[in-house]
């Protein structure tokens, strides 16, 4: 058996591989993390080699103790991962303390997990915790639509995610608890990974205001679909500003109630009736 014929390690390179397609991931920009199932470590554990050093995350994750997940490396580029996954990715396993990763598989020719580990990690912890463990995907893209909107919308979770839901009808059954926003940051540390991690106790989605989106989902489909959503949505707010700086119509607060009844989703108050601007 090839380890890159298993089920999970086709969908994170097919996951790459989409968000590499739809120009989410210039050069080394994004990275994505999977919090492998307990039967999927033992398809793949034939191929571990266990003689690598552990090495600190950066941060502490305790609820991750004890797991393993696929990763990007840091300074890979997504459009190489399809043709090289072994030098692109890597799997890695959290020590018992959740302080520790050692590189298991992967990175075959050198280099370290996405420099955005903490982050990925922190979120993972938090999402495994208020998902009771459903949440395995985190994925952070270069969404451009989106970075757009970081410099003309206010940098709120009720601005952004009024205007987002506004701009297609699903997107409140896509991302009924809205999407959360974080100011401008340095990238890549413990900092903007507490940050975004407090965010995502309530969202799936967080914006990282003029760099990206970060995405929490159960599966490689719903957490793609979530930031693809967003994306999309975000590109018609950017047409619809660049034709006219107000809307004409637009879908209204009682109408976002008959979708929420009708859809069974639950949307918080803040998003439908305060003011957003
Ligand atoms: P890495 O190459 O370290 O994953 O960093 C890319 C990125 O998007 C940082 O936010
Ligand atoms: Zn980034």
């Amino acid at each position: 058996m090839d380890i890159l014929e298993t089920g999970f390690v086709k969908g994170f390179i097919r996951m790459a591989d989409d968000g590499w397609k739809l120009g989410w991931h210039e050069r080394n920009g994004g990275n994505l993390t999977y919090r492998i199932k307990p039967e999927e470590v033992e398809e793949v554990r034939q191929f571990f080699d266990y003689g690598k050093p552990f090495q600190p995350i950066g941060t502490s994750v305790l609820g991750l103790a004890g797991e393993y997940f696929m990763v990007t490396g840091s300074g890979k580029y997504f459009r190489n991962v399809i043709l090289d996954p072994a030098d692109t990715t890597a799997i890695i396993e959290i020590d018992d303390k959740g302080e520790n990763y050692r590189i298991l598989w992967g990175l075959e020719n050198g280099g370290r997990p996405t420099s955005e580990l903490p982050s990925h990690l922190m979120n993972h912890e938090v999402k495994k915790r208020v998902t009771g463990g459903a949440h395995r995907v985190i994925y952070h893209c270069h969404a451009t639509n989106l970075i757009a909107l970081t410099f003309v919308l206010p940098l709120t979770a009720e601005a952004f995610t009024r205007e987002l839901w506004e701009m297609a009808t699903e997107c409140p059954v896509v991302f009924p608890s809205g999407v959360g926003v974080v100011p401008w940051m340095v990238p890549g540390g413990r900092a903007i990974a507490v940050e975004t991690s407090k965010l995502m106790e309530e969202y799936d989605a967080a914006i990282w205001a003029h760099h990206g989106l970060f995405c929490s989902g159960e599966d490689f489909d719903l957490t793609f679909g979530l930031a693809h959503t967003i994306e999309k949505s975000a590109e018609i707010l950017v047409k619809v500003r660049s034709m006219q700086p107000h809307k004409l119509q637009t879908i209204q607060p009682d109408e976002f109630c008959a979708l929420a009844k009708d859809f069974k989703v639950t949307l918080p108050e803040k998003f439908l009736y305060e003011k957003k601007n």
